[in-house]
């Protein structure tokens, strides 16, 4: 049972991503920019294992929700749904950061925060000039908009984390992906499923984010962990690589 859990902790890293390049691919030129090389880029050495000090309690969501509205509702949303006013019209949008913070371990999302974009050419301003201990507040925040365990603010607009709405929006890539012919129906509905389980999966098991081991080596023990639980077949765990490579490819996923 506990094998099992750290092979379906990999699932978290899936479920937010699109193709799946090689180790440092987020390098320009290799493997495009999108979110899921972002996400399977290697984590720079000063940041890789760090884990939160931080204990998520009322004081600190307190801290994290004032210095989230300040700082980055404008862009990502009042509930982190990376719809916020002044994100709309950036490429790529806001990452939907209570959703993927779910996933991601504590050494990327300090990172992340800690340096933005830049080194991905993106938009993410850095947050160095915050201390230590904001930063990881945010963290405990994010965490906890997408847990629903906080009422988000509302100074900025943008929706409440809703997983019906995450939900739709992935619904809405796999038609285009069928309709522009990158995979078929059948491959939509076997991606459907298994980003579904491994997506519960890692809700269930927060504990497996921050397991030591790489995002793809993560990625390929939860594939296992539910094929040995029957979740889903070899076929479809096989599959769901191919299926994440194609819609990469295509730029489909954000
Ligand atoms: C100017 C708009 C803007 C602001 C303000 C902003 N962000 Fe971002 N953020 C982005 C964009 C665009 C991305 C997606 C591209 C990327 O990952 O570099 C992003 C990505 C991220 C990611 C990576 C998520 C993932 O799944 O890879 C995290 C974490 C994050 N932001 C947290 C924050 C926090 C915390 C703040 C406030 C302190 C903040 N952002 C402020 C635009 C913004």
């Amino acid at each position: 049972m506990k094998r099992l859990a750290s092979v379906l902790a990999l699932l978290l890293f899936l479920s937010a991503c699109g193709p799946q390049p090689a180790e440092n691919s987020a390098a320009p030129g290799m493997g495009g920019n999108g979110m899921m090389a972002r996400h399977h880029a290697k984590i720079p050495e000063n940041y890789a294992g760090l884990t939160n000090p931080v204990t998520s309690d009322e004081a600190s969501l307190e801290r994290g929700k004032t210095l989230y509205t300040t700082n980055c509702a404008s862009c990502h949303g009042d509930g982190g749904m990376g719809d916020g006013p002044a994100g709309a019209a950036l490429d790529p949008v806001p990452a939907a950061v209570a959703h993927t913070s779910q996933m991601m371990a504590d050494d990327y999302l300090f990172w992340r925060i800690s340096e933005g974009g830049a080194g991905f050419s993106t938009t993410m301003p850095g947050w160095k000039a915050l201390d230590e201990q904001s930063r990881w507040d945010m963290i405990n925040y994010l965490r906890a908009l997408g847990a629903g365990t906080v009422t988000p603010g509302q100074g900025m607009g943008g929706a409440a984390y809703d997983h019906e709405i995450q939900a739709a929006r992935q619904a809405e890539m796999l038609a285009e992906a069928v309709k522009q012919g990158v995979i078929s129906q059948d491959e939509a509905e076997a991606f459907k499923l298994v980003h579904d389980a491994l997506e519960k999966y890692q809700i269930e098991h927060p504990e497996i984010r921050n397991s030591s081991a790489n995002a793809t080596e993560r990625e390929t023990a939860a594939l296992a962990a539910l094929v040995e639980a029957k979740a889903i077949t070899q076929v479809q765990a096989d599959g769901f690589r191919e299926i994440h490579d194609k819609l990469g490819t295509a730029g489909l996923m954000p």
